[in-house]
């Protein structure tokens, strides 16, 4: 008896963790546990004997069992000392301040774009950013083999094997919603399409995903001349400059016909641009008369229509506007840029309110 109690004392003493405590009771007290079996051999002895053995053999077992959920509780005690020496928490420590966040320039521009634009009737449309090389390209009287392909360096998306239908791509541009709105709303149409546009180009004034906003206007009598008034319009408005000066250069484009480049008057003094004076010209999009192919892929006929069209580039507009040299930068993701350049949360543009105020 004075074995077994010496023996399953110490080892409950050794016990390191639970598990460990658990095979000392399994091997004292389980089914064929020790202590067990001997209160089972208790059985064949002899009444007097079996009184005596038996009496000493509760009190060994009582010990056992006593020693054990000691241990146990000493071990949940250890066990939860060590967590909360983890857990701990200072709470007289000052708050952390919140990270502040301001509005993208390229979000604040195509919203001070879009309330220009929506002052001269403009709708806006939106397409899929992943096009049908149709939508893309076909659509846009830029057939297969035409220089135009290669010279975007277009994203294709994959097919499947044994698939052969021409792939999809990343859009090059924006003018493929062009031919959605007109799909979807016909003649008279008048919108301008926002959006992100990918090619395979990477510098400091291109990245792989840039934004673009294309516009146009299809009516029975629309000319170059609306088109000319429609962009002065528009520069005088976003520049915030009442004597903007546009250049129609003659330009080559296969969606419109005819087509011109539009650069803007400005001066590079000390680093500073400055729109509206000087001798210089900035390129800042281009234009055209909707080439008659495009009426008809958009489902309209060009004996009845005809349109004006035009796209730029939004993030050139808001390095241009706001002074911001890098295009790399604008998506960096960097919150010290974004609180240098970056626009106050309220404070929506309006072309009344002035839209840089
Ligand atoms: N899609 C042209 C580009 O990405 C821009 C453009 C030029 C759009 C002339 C037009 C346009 O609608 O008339 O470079």
């Amino acid at each position: 008896m004075d074995g077994l109690r010496e023996k399953y004392l110490s080892e409950i003493a050794a016990a390191k963790d639970e598990a460990a405590l658990e095979s000392v009771r399994l091997a004292a007290l389980g089914k064929k546990g020790e202590i067990s079996l001997a209160m089972q051999g208790l059985r064949d002895m002899e009444p007097e004997a079996r009184k005596a053995a038996g009496a000493a053999l509760n009190v060994v077992r009582d010990e056992v069992q006593s020693a054990l959920a000691a241990a146990k509780s000493a071990l949940a005690d250890a066990a939860l000392a060590e967590r909360l020496k983890t857990e701990w928490l200072d709470v007289t420590l000052p708050p952390r301040p919140a990270p502040v966040g301001t509005i993208h320039p390229v979000s604040q521009v195509t919203e001070e774009v879009t309330a220009i634009f929506a002052e001269l009737g403009f709708a806006v449309e939106e397409g899929p950013h992943i096009e049908t090389d149709w939508h893309n390209f076909d659509a846009l009287n830029i057939p297969a083999e035409h220089p135009t392909r290669t010279e975007m360096d277009t994203f294709y998306m994959a097919r499947a094997e044994g698939d052969d239908r021409p792939p999809h791509v990343l859009r090059t541009h924006t003018s493929p919603v062009q031919i959605r709105g007109m799909l979807k709303h016909g003649a008279p149409a008048r919108f301008i399409c926002p959006g992100r546009v990918y090619r395979a180009d990477y510098d400091i004034t291109h990245t792989p995903m840039f934004h673009q906003l294309e516009g146009l206007a299809i009516d029975r009598d629309v000319s170059m001349a609306n088109l000319k008034w429609c962009l002065e319009e528009f520069c005088r408005a976003f520049f915030e400059v009442e004597g903007v000066e546009l250049r129609f250069r003659a330009s080559h484009f296969p969606f419109t016909e005819p087509s011109a480049e539009v650069d803007i008057r400005c001066s590079w003094t000390g680093g500073q641009l400055r729109i509206g004076e000087g001798d210089g010209w900035l390129e800042i999009l281009g234009s055209g008369m909707i080439h008659p192919n495009v009426l008809r892929a958009g489902g309209i006929d060009p004996e009845l229509w005809q349109g004006f069209a035009f796209g730029m580039g939004i993030d050139r507009l808001a390095m241009l506007k706001y002074g911001i040299p890098d295009l790399r930068a604008f998506f960096d993701s960097d919150l010290r840029w974004l609180r240098h350049y970056g626009f106050a949360a309220l404070d929506a543009p309006t072309a009344h309110g002035g839209l840089g105020a």
